[in-house]
């Protein structure tokens, strides 16, 4: 089966086409045939931050781009031999979107129906006039192909692509064992779930989760980002964070001054739940009692805001692999890029559970994961009905 994906719900705009097979009755196999990201990353860096708006416009730009990059990549762009149809309905469905019709118009105008089967594409969590804008992409798209649409939640993206392993050209999944328990954590979202393998689905790819914890105020991610703002540094802040922190540890700097020490915040409560808006104030407080920082104390600081983070998230996915009797831990989001956090988990969880994290690549937002993703919802034929697919913001896992 071979599947478009579209990735709108922050600030990249992706689109990628893969190839899957089995899951069923055979292995589950995939393959990466076209890959388009446009990171809006130096569009936000000003402002610190995304702004839904303007991420919207980006990827009203964007997408007709990516598309055509992705498929000249697969190999999949034609001349277009029969005439398009349907514009008038296209229209009205890109109705709030008119420069992405214009776009779109002239894509069709141009190309041919490439090789594809169905449209996966993110309907949340993530920021609702972002989301919309790839919804309705993939509505047009579909109706101009005359395929079906999957939507997938871009949370459990994060999850399946953590499980896939990647050998020359080909992705399969790796063992996995339940109890499941998956650590998501990006900049929107800092949350513990249990997952459950789907019934008919031989292979163990998880498809149903339940809730554990999750963030009372800020997620993680979005700590590293403000943090980074109170100390200049440029947007997004995790890996920059995680890049003086580094230094510090590679230098031994670990006698912070008392001053510097911050909190690890609800890290002994009996809950599951994470809070990272105390750390943020806790470092605005260290940020305004100083007049300056040297760069030995930047690193030092940087060092114990990503100690504070990463201890409690490890507190709680230790407390939870040992009350739910865990065997293999996920961790995905695009925090799960970060060095620190992923060496912690994995000299913790050594003698406890198989500890499966994503490549670095596809750590952060991508269209792979929702192609992957799509695919076992597509494979039981769990489509999208375009009259009510709308974007959910605040969708959770299921
Ligand atoms: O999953 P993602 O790409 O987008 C969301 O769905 O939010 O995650 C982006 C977040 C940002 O907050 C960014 O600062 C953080 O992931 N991030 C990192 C690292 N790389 C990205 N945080 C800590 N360390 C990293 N190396
Ligand atoms: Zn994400």
């Amino acid at each position: 089966m071979r599947i478009l994906s579209i990735e709108t719900s922050c600030d990249e705009t992706a689109v990628s086409l893969i190839e899957a097979t089995g899951a069923d009755t055979t292995p589950f196999e995939a393959r990466v045939l076209g890959n388009a990201l446009y990171s809006q990353i130096a569009v936000h860096a000003e402002y610190g931050g995304v702004y839904p708006n303007l991420a919207k416009r980006e990827h009203i730009h964007n997408l007709v781009p990516m598309l055509t990059q992705c498929l000249t990549q697969a190999d999949e762009l034609t001349e277009n031999a029969e005439l398009p149809h349907a514009f008038e309905y296209i229209q009205k469905i890109l109705d709030r979107e008119p420069e992405l019709f214009e776009q779109l118009k002239v894509f069709l105008e141009t190309y041919g129906k490439p090789r594809v089967d169905c449209i996966a594409v993110t309907y949340g969590p993530g920021l609702e006039p972002a989301l919309w804008v790839g919804i309705n992409f993939a509505k047009a798209l579909s109706l101009a192909w005359n395929i079906p649409i999957v939507a997938v939640n871009h949370m459990e993206g994060h999850i399946i692509i953590s499980a896939l392993e990647q050998h020359d050209e080909t992705y399969s999944l790796k063992p996995i064992s339940y109890p499941l328990l998956a650590l998501l954590i990006s900049g929107g979202h800092t949350e513990l779930v249990l997952a459950e393998p789907s019934e008919n689905n031989t292979h163990g790819v998880p498809l149903h989760y339940r809730l554990v914890g999750q963030t009372r105020d800020d997620a993680v991610g979005e700590a590293f980002d403000k943090v980074a703002r109170l100390l200049k540094l440029p947007y997004p802040g995790g890996p920059e964070i995680s890049r003086l922190a580094e230094i510090a540890r590679a230098n031994k700097l670990e006698a912070t001054p008392m001053s510097m020490i911050l909190p690890r915040p609800m890290i002994h409560d009996n809950s599951y739940d994470f809070s990272f808006s105390g750390l943020k104030t806790a470092v605005r407080r260290v940020v305004e009692s100083k007049e300056t920082f040297t760069d030995v104390e930047l690193q030092q600081f940087a060092r114990e805001f990503e100690d504070a983070a990463a201890d409690v998230l490890i507190a709680k996915t230790i407390k939870a692999v040992e009350e739910f009797g865990v065997q293999t831990v996920v961790v995905g989001g695009g925090v799960s890029a970060n060095i620190h956090i992923r060496r912690q988990l994995s000299e913790t969880l050594k003698n406890t559970a198989e500890l499966l994290v994503p490549q670095p690549e596809l750590a952060t937002d991508n269209a792979i994961m929702i192609g992957m993703a799509g695919y076992f919802h597509a494979l039981k034929k769990e489509f999208a009905d375009p009259n009510t697919l709308r974007a959910e913001g605040n969708l959770k896992l299921t």
